[in-house]
């Protein structure tokens, strides 16, 4: 297969009316009688439990203007908002759907909403903003897909442009691809990363289906995850995604001076490892709708990887 570049723009720009299928964490734990809430330490929402991640690490009461891309329902920018009522928030989102369900949710807030793919937003426009959030989205963004990887030695320029930003990318970053002969690599994940460590935003949070997952501690051995090291296909409704391999996206910012910290959602979450949970996790498939849901959940929390790019 030669190589391709995955690109939702197309579906989220047209078709798209509502996140349907497309099940967030964020959005499992939003409804209040969510059975995700059950598996927490503390039952709360996302947008919430990522504040009092945050409060721990940053300091939030400096923070006067965040941006949030992709923002989905606006669940979670609801949340922060609620958490920091004297910030003003900006949303910026391809889909024109999803921007209308936002500005419904964030009426009673002090919020401007841009029709945007990021890849159009200018670095210098970012500059404004103490926080920047990306939230279970970058792997709706461009990846490239069957890399030879005999084209990052060659030493010719590549006749494909792609794989030519990705060799520059690649000798910028001091990348490494993974192994076999072709990989795929997160190009708009990376550029993302690249334009807003570039407009030197204070604070960063990214998080994404990681193909470089692992679970450890307590849970090891009850969760499963795969980990392929090379960013893979997740076939929704619609369109296709790819899992991010942060330890890329992880080098974008160390390179533009930024302290990272990286996890999976179970740093921010904080499942407790209870009998009901031990039950649905060790029991097999099960009848009960509300075991499945749990047991997807948990599954998801430490699928999830998030960088937290600090800038001092
Ligand atoms: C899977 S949803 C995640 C929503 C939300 N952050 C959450 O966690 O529930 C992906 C979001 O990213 C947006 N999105 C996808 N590609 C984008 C792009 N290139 N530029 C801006 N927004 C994009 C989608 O429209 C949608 O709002």
């Amino acid at each position: 297969m030669t190589v391709y570049v995955n690109d939702t723009s197309g579906y989220h720009q047209g078709s798209l009316e509502t996140l349907g299928w497309e099940v967030t964490v964020c959005n499992m734990l939003h409804p209040a009688d969510s059975p995700c809430r059950k598996v927490l330490q503390k039952a709360n929402s996302y947008g919430n439990l990522l504040y009092d991640f945050l409060k721990d690490h940053i300091p939030v009461h400096t923070i006067e203007k965040i941006v949030e891309i992709g923002g989905g329902y606006g669940n979670l920018m609801e949340d922060l908002l609620s958490r920091i009522p004297v910030a003003k928030a900006t949303m910026i989102d391809i889909s024109p759907a999803l921007l209308e369900t936002q500005k419904e949710r964030l009426a009673e807030h002090d919020c401007e909403f841009i029709l945007s793919d990021f890849q159009q937003v200018a670095a210098g426009t970012l500059r404004q903003y103490q926080l920047a959030v990306m939230n279970e989205n970058v792997g709706d963004f461009p990846t490239l897909c069957n890399i030879p990887r005999s084209s990052l030695k060659d030493a010719k320029k590549p006749g494909n442009s792609s794989i030519a930003l990705v060799k520059e990318l690649y000798t910028k970053y001091s990348l490494i691809p993974p192994a076999g002969e072709k990989f795929s690599f997160n190009l708009g994940a990376a550029m993302a990363m690249e334009k807003l460590a570039t407009a030197g935003i204070p604070c960063i949070f990214m998080s994404e289906h990681s193909c470089e997952a692992s679970v450890t501690g307590e849970w090891k051995g009850l969760v499963e995850v795969s980990a392929s090291d090379n960013p893979e296909k997740i076939p929704l409704h619609g369109h296709d995604e790819y899992t991010i391999r942060f330890s890329d996206i992880e080098k974008v910012a160390q390179y533009h001076g930024y302290n990272v910290q990286r996890g999976n959602f179970n740093d921010i979450l904080r499942c407790e490892l209870s009998p009901l949970v031990r039950f649905v996790m060790t029991s097999g498939s099960s009848s009960r709708d509300e075991h499945e849901i749990i047991r997807q959940f948990v599954e998801d929390v430490f699928k999830y990887e998030y960088l937290l790019c600090i800038k001092e």
